[in-house]
């Protein structure tokens, strides 16, 4: 035992200690009661025996005593003799004079005298305890009467009753060796449970609390605890810790390194270093970046909203490759060829679109169903109930094979880096290294990682782990969702897992799990106006929408009951109602992108937002004004920059959101000054801190910030303002790319002693 068992041993032994007094206490008072009453009953019983005694020798006694005191004497001589316990017998005038006794009786006969006494008195019956040399003498008296009913004399009977006492004091003596036997086994019980259940195991604990924080262990904590709750916390406290101290160790190496901007060219020459010059990059994304649909019989191409575009779009642009992902537009088979390749962007080709076909069935069940109607929901805590189907699960795994194999077609035999992109595409991880090893293959969650008993419920969980498993590098947002996935691993798959390195061994294969918050570009390099023709462009649209004079604020998503867009209506309208000031100057905007409208949810999403649009404009809308316009249609990035360097304010209310690029679109787009109001749920409020943080569920609140917003003083607005730019261009897109793809590149290298190296080439 070691000596910091030691006291908890003390700890547990004092317990029993406690207990074992508190029961000897009970059981012995109950042992006590027990002998005293035994005790009475047997001196009851001797009572009895002493009175029946008595009245067979009264007629005799009754006769005697009308006789002189001699006579008397003589008449009862050898009458009053006792045998075994009964000692003998007494005669007493009324007054107390001994007449009497049996030859036993006589050296004591003084002590019966007071009972005898007694009984003359009373007229009834008398008893008494008494000793002569120790021992006890149970006395007992009848008043004897004559005829007249006048007083004669007192029988006294004498018994010797040094038994019961015997007797009690043998019931003492094995009452108290039981209470021992009982207590002791207690003792051992109590101090034995405490021990193995909590003593030992919290020890235990300690123990690998200590080395944690002290040795670097990586073991998993000790099981056994005494509660489960105990088990889970633990878990996470050590992810959180080791999570900590890893991201401690990269930002100081990161710090080392001095960082200047990122920047397109300085992206492109990164990474031609990280991924080796033989290799081509190649993206994969349900989304495509460059889509064409008819408008009036013409081909027209639109830039899809979402995060995941507007980040990779300049990444590719920068470095070049193949971005491989679903061709959803009406017209995207007219415009590519054959292969359903073409090049992007159109005005100026940097890299290949190649688009993979999908039957209407696959789209259906692939992407609506189990993508958004099973996996969306469950990785957002935005209370809907996520819908698993089997039939599409098997769609999803179809179309996630229609993927990788249009991956490894565009990389013959070639070497490749592959980036799998986000929820849709949780397979190709496996299934390209099942067929090509060499790969090396990065995969980054645009979404949030939900807790592992959340994502318990999903019935093809392991199935998906097992899918992400297959990449070298896994990528996040945020520290949270890695430590939710490493957790989860943990609870579903039989893997091995380095806490330290942040890494899961499964199958004999090595993946990294980090955290690469993801960003934007400056709007600067995109094809917007600036100067007089972005005057123009916001005057223009002033001026359509009747904004002129008024404070305006914006929102910007693609409509998804994730954003939070009902709660912030009716933020808008409780402003309105509570500060009744701001009628008339203050009008909010929201360019809201209808998505996944062939699932009902969806639909019924922009129903719900149109009528509540419609209800708060109805109560408050004047003549020339109006509080919410409502603009559900695609809106191309111009317009979109235009609304966002407009705008005095910018509204994310997420629910639940990865990241949330708006939050940081905004941020890029301003000059010196413009309020963010963003949802604490949103992963983009860890970096923003300097915007008006909400939770967008308490209204009262949401209102009041965003008066809090609009009545900011300038100076405040601009040293916030400043602080949020300097964060969102120091950390661009193009460091988050060149991030991953350096983490990437060193995974084989960094494979965490121990565990076995990735198969292939390093
Ligand atoms: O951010 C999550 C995400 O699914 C991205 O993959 C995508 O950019 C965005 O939402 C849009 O969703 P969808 O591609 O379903 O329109």
């Amino acid at each position: 035992m070691t000596t910091t068992a030691r006291p908890q041993l003390a700890r547990s032994l004092r317990l029993g200690l406690l207990i074992a007094a508190t029961i000897g206490v009970a059981t012995g008072l109950f042992a006590w009661r027990q002998v005293s009453d035994e005790r009475r009953i047997d001196l009851e019983d001797v009572n009895r025996r002493a009175h029946v005694l008595a009245q067979q020798l009264s007629g005799t006694v009754g006769r005697a005593l009308t006789l002189p005191d001699a006579q008397a004497r003589e008449a009862l001589r050898a009458r009053l003799d006792g045998y075994s316990r009964l000692i003998g017998y007494a005669v007493f005038r009324p007054d107390g004079q001994l007449v009497a006794s049996g030859k036993a009786v006589t050296e004591f006969a003084d002590r019966l005298q007071p009972t005898a006494i007694l009984a003359a008195q009373t007229g009834t019956d008398a008893f008494d305890t008494t000793r002569f040399q120790g021992a006890p003498i149970h006395v007992f008296a009848i008043p004897l009467k004559d005829a007249a009913g006048s007083g004669q004399g007192v029988l006294v009977v004498a018994h010797d009753v040094s038994y019961i006492d015997e007797r009690a004091t043998g019931r003492l003596v094995r009452y108290g060796f039981w209470i021992l036997i009982v207590t002791l086994l207690a003792v051992m019980l109590v101090v034995g449970m405490t021990w193995f259940a909590y003593e030992r195991p919290l020890h235990k604990l300690a123990d690998w609390m200590r080395r944690l924080r002290t040795e670097n262990v990586s073991e998993a904590p000790p099981r056994g605890l005494p509660s489960a709750l105990l088990h889970s916390e633990t878990d996470r406290l050590a992810a959180s810790f080791r999570a900590a101290r890893s991201t401690g160790r990269r930002l100081s190496q990161a710090a080392m390194h001095a960082e200047q901007v990122w920047t397109r060219d300085r992206l492109r020459t990164h990474a031609i270093t990280a991924l080796g010059e033989d290799r081509q990059l190649i993206v994969v994304s349900n989304r495509e970046p460059y889509m064409h649909q008819l408008r009036d019989g013409e081909p027209r191409m639109i830039m899809p909203a979402g995060g995941l575009v507007t980040a990779l779009d300049p990444v590719l642009q920068a470095c070049g490759g193949v971005w491989i992902a679903h061709g959803g537009g009406d017209a995207d088979r007219e415009t590519a060829d054959a292969s359903g390749r073409l090049t992007v962007p159109p005005d100026d080709a940097r890299y290949t679109l190649r688009r993979v076909w999908l039957t209407r069935e696959e789209e259906q069940g692939y992407y609506y169903g189990f993508s958004n109607e099973g996996l969306w929901p469950l990785c957002h805590l935005a209370h809907e109930r996520p819908v698993f189907r089997a039939a599409d699960w098997d769609y999803y795994r179809q179309a996630n094979q229609r993927f990788a194999d249009a991956v490894i077609e565009e990389i013959g035999d070639g070497k490749a880096v592959v980036l799998v992109q986000d929820y849709q595409l949780a397979l190709v991880p496996q299934m390209l290294k099942a067929v090509r090893p060499d790969l090396r293959v990065g995969l980054f969650w645009h979404i949030p990682w939900p807790n592992p008993e959340a994502f318990r419920i999903c019935p093809w969980g392991a199935d998906i782990l097992t899918g992400m498993l297959g990449a070298d590098l896994v990528g996040f947002h945020l520290q949270q969702y890695c430590n939710n996935f490493l957790d989860t691993v943990d609870r579903v798959l039989e893997s091995r897992l380095d806490w330290d390195h942040f890494a899961v061994e499964f199958k004999g294969r090595v993946s990294q799990v980090r955290p690469f918050p993801i960003s934007v570009q400056d709007w600067a390099e995109r094809k917007v106006p600036a100067g007089e023709e972005l005057a123009r462009q916001i005057a223009a649209l002033k001026a359509q929408h009747k904004l002129d004079g008024a404070y305006v604020a914006v929102g910007v998503d693609r409509i998804d009951y994730t954003k939070g867009l009902p709660e912030r209506f009716r933020a808008v309208g409780r402003f309105l109602e509570k500060y009744p000031q701001y009628r008339g100057r203050f009008t909010f905007v929201e360019l809201g992108a209808p998505s996944r409208t062939h699932l009902r949810r969806y639909r019924d999403h922009i129903a719900q937002l149109e009528a509540l649009a419609d209800e708060i404009n109805w109560k408050y809308q004047t003549n020339g004004w109006k509080p919410i316009h409502f603009l559900a249609s695609h809106h191309d990035a111009r317009t979109v920059h235009a609304f966002l360097r407009m705008a005095s304010m910018c509204i994310v209310s997420s629910l639940h959101d990865g990241m949330n690029l708006v939050a940081k679109e905004y941020v890029a787009a301003q000059e010196s000054e413009g309020v963010l109001i963003l949802s604490e749920f949103a992963g983009a409020a860890r970096e923003l801190a300097d915007a008006i943080i909400i939770n967008p569920y308490d209204t009262e609140q949401f209102a009041d910030a965003i008066r809090y917003g609009m009545e900011m003083d300038t100076a405040q607005r601009r040293a916030r303002m400043r602080r949020m730019r300097r964060t969102v261009e120091e950390h661009n897109i193009y460091r988050w790319a060149a991030g991953f793809l350096t983490e990437l590149a060193a995974t084989r290298a960094q494979a965490p002693a121990g565990m076995a190296a990735g198969v292939g080439e390093s």
